[in-house]
């Protein structure tokens, strides 16, 4: 892998937990300290990922095998790393995405059933070295998140996707899978409550960001 000089981030965790909310509020602070920092998410970074998730997220009620709907956020990844995360890395940009392999090893791999190492030795090969730096899982009660989905979903006219349609069993099931991931690696994954205002959340993922970014920083000299 070419050598990369800037930091990659990710926030994990189910549905309407408010990743994208911290997401905008991460990437603000960081600018605040005058670093470059760019956002991106999973799936949908890229044209194919944005074909991609049009895919994933309505298929006309047909349901995919296991295996297909993997290989399809895979490729998604692949093709995400290759054209935006290594080359805004390479140009010492702090990364923050919304969803990464974290997501495919809960959903695909420990929900779903295939297996959470499997999908960690796909997620190696499809990321080309690239790992996160820092995983940071927002956690909320499952039906608060859905409410919140259902919310967001109803006043913008829409109907729940495919994976938001699922029942509360299964974003149960999400939910203990992210917190498994974060026991297995407590070195890069952090669990952050999320049952609090936005402002709160952030400030406690400032306090892990942080002495990251510190370190970061004296170590580009
Ligand atoms: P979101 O980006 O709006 O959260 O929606 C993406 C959906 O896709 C969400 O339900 C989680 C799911 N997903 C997977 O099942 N596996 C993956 O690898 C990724 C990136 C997302």
């Amino acid at each position: 892998m070419a050598p990369r000089r800037g930091l990659f981030i990710t926030l994990e965790g189910g549905e309407g937990v408010g990743k994208s909310t911290q997401q905008g509020l991460l990437l603000k602070r960081l600018r605040q300290e005058g670093i470059k920092a760019l956002g991106s998410r999973e799936p949908g970074s890229t044209p194919l990922g944005v074909e991609l998730r049009a895919v994933l997220m309505d298929l006309g009620g047909e349901v995919p095998c296991q295996e297909a709907e993997l290989l399809l956020y895979l490729a998604d990844r692949a093709q995400h790393v290759r054209q935006v995360l290594l080359p805004a890395l390479e140009t010492g940009a702090v990364m923050v995405c919304d969803r990464f392999a974290d997501s495919s090893e809960v959903y695909q791999g420990r929900v779903r059933g295939l297996g959470w190492r499997r999908v960690r030795d796909l997620n190696h090969w499809v990321c080309g070295g690239l790992w996160p730096d820092l995983t940071l899982v927002l956690d909320l009660d499952p039906d608060l998140g859905l409410r919140r989905v259902h919310q967001r979903q109803g006043d913008l006219g829409l109907a729940p996707d495919r994976l938001e349609s699922e029942g509360l069993a299964f974003h149960q099931a999400v939910r203990q899978g992210f917190l498994e991931q974060a026991a297995a690696e407590p070195g890069r994954v952090k669990v952050v409550p999320a049952a609090r205002p936005p402002e709160r959340v952030a400030q406690d993922i400032w306090a892990l960001v942080e002495p990251l970014v510190a370190a970061w920083r004296e170590g580009r000299g």
